[in-house]
């Protein structure tokens, strides 16, 4: 069976959405539950498909796993086995995230590689090498990542590129190790802050969270803890872009508003009233967005996960809009969807030079990845007719009840299954 969603264009976006916690902050803090034996809580987990399937890859490893609501709480045995093979990895890359936790608790980890993304080639190089400087021996054998380690031990690390996966696998590895370790240009995103915070209230002595540079006081054993993930900052951003392209009123809660700075920006350079709240923002749209200019960049940069977005609103902007995309090579395949949608668009290379026009035409479209999928629902939005996006499986691994909050804010979207 095959599901699709049916998107009729020309509603403009109205009321209040509220997010849930940020899926790339949840998969890395359930994984960090293997760095100490007894139960760990994980609270505000959002309702996506990669929650489950993390909590497959753990049981995997031995734990004992229970989801309830947006609650997981995870049991970690005295000695986790230290194999997530290829079955329980297949499915999402970030299960890749367990191989810092069982370095550090196993002194050995075999992680099996998953298959390929199409948003670009995602290398471990980084991963192995600050893993190797850490003490342990790191290859690619039979499919899979293998890493070991008689004693794992500080590190002065200088990672060539702040790569989100890389700065994670190596402090999970680092709060375990003996002495001092220092991870230079490290990522700053808010969800490697969320994972240092909750790595400190198990025990761990990080600091620097937030900035380039994190040192890590490696100790003997952490302690299980209870802790709520923060809001998807990407979530809230896509809702945010769908008001200003629908010129709409919406205001998204559960999210911090400081986490979006740049992308708030943007939207009022588009034409948008954006008002930071407590717990969210609202985005006004009264006239026509106007084009804008952007490059993804490593937090605090433009999101590279909110690209796709972006070049939605770009589409139906009032001017050309020049977009570049430095961290994923392979993300604006996605165009060619876009111009399937009358989008008058051209990229070259890493560059993207969007002519805005004042309405798309609906046209049937294939996701590519979640966010690819998102960005061509909110163009289906400014369609004229009904837009069919396929593949919406993509869609469902990182936006909880998409339809029902698509819905609530006006939006007329169906989906539909085929045999
Ligand atoms: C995470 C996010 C993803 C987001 C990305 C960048 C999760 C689950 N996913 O992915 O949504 O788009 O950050 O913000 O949190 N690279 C290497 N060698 C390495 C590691 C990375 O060359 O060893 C390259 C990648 O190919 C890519 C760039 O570095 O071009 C950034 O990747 P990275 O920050 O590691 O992204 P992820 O952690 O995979």
């Amino acid at each position: 069976m095959s599901e699709h969603f049916l998107v009729t264009g020309g509603s403009r976006l109205e009321g209040e959405v509220v997010v849930g916690g940020a899926k790339n902050s949840v998969l890395k803090l359930m994984a960090a539950a293997l760095l100490a034996e007894g139960t760990t809580v994980v609270t505000n987990c959002p309702d996506i498909l990669d929650v489950p399937l993390m909590a497959e890859v753990l049981r995997g490893l031995g734990c004992e796993v229970e989801l309830e609501g947006s609650e997981v709480r995870i049991t970690t045995p005295a000695e986790p086995k230290y194999h997530a093979d290829f079955d329980a990895v297949k499915q999402f890359r970030a299960s890749v995230c367990v191989l810092g936790p069982l370095v550090a608790r196993c002194r050995r980890a075999v992680v099996a590689l998953p298959g390929g993304d199409a948003i670009g080639s995602r290398p471990l190089d980084m991963h192995q090498s600050g893993l190797r400087l850490l003490g342990a021996r790191s290859e690619i054998e039979h499919g899979c990542v293998v890493a070991e380690a008689d004693d794992l031990h500080g590190a002065n690390i200088r990672l060539v590129f702040p790569s989100v996966g890389a700065t994670e696998n190596i402090l999970m590895a680092a709060v375990l190790a003996r002495g001092e370790t220092v991870i230079d240009n490290a990522a700053r995103e808010p969800e490697i802050v969320d994972l240092c915070n909750m790595l400190n209230q198990m025990g761990a002595k990080v600091s620097g969270g937030g900035s380039t540079t994190l040192t890590i006081q490696g100790v003997r054993k952490l302690e299980p803890t209870t802790h709520r993930v923060i809001g998807d900052r990407i979530v809230a951003a896509t809702w945010g872009v769908a008001a200003s392209m629908t010129r709409g009123d919406v205001r998204v809660r559960g999210v911090n508003h400081k986490h979006l700075g740049l992308v708030l920006d943007k939207l009022r350079l588009a034409g948008a009233e954006v008002t930071p709240e407590v717990d969210g923002f609202r985005v006004i749209q009264r006239e026509r967005p106007k084009a804008i200019n952007f490059a993804t960049l490593p937090y605090p940069g433009f999101p590279t996960d909110l690209q796709p977005m972006a070049i939605g609103l770009a589409a139906v902007a009032d001017g050309t809009s020049m977009i570049t995309e430095n961290v994923f090579e392979s993300r604006f395949r996605f165009v060619e969807e876009m111009i399937r949608l009358g989008a008058d668009a051209r990229t070259d290379g890493h560059h993207a030079v969007i002519r805005g026009v004042p309405v798309l035409s609906s046209a049937p479209v294939w996701s590519s990845d979640i966010r690819a999928g998102a960005g061509l629902v909110l163009a289906g939005l400014v369609a004229d007719g009904v837009t069919e996006v396929h593949d919406i499986f993509h869609i469902d691994r990182g936006y909880p009840r998409f339809v029902e909050n698509l819905r609530g804010l006006g939006g007329v979207i169906e989906r539909v299954s085929t045999e």
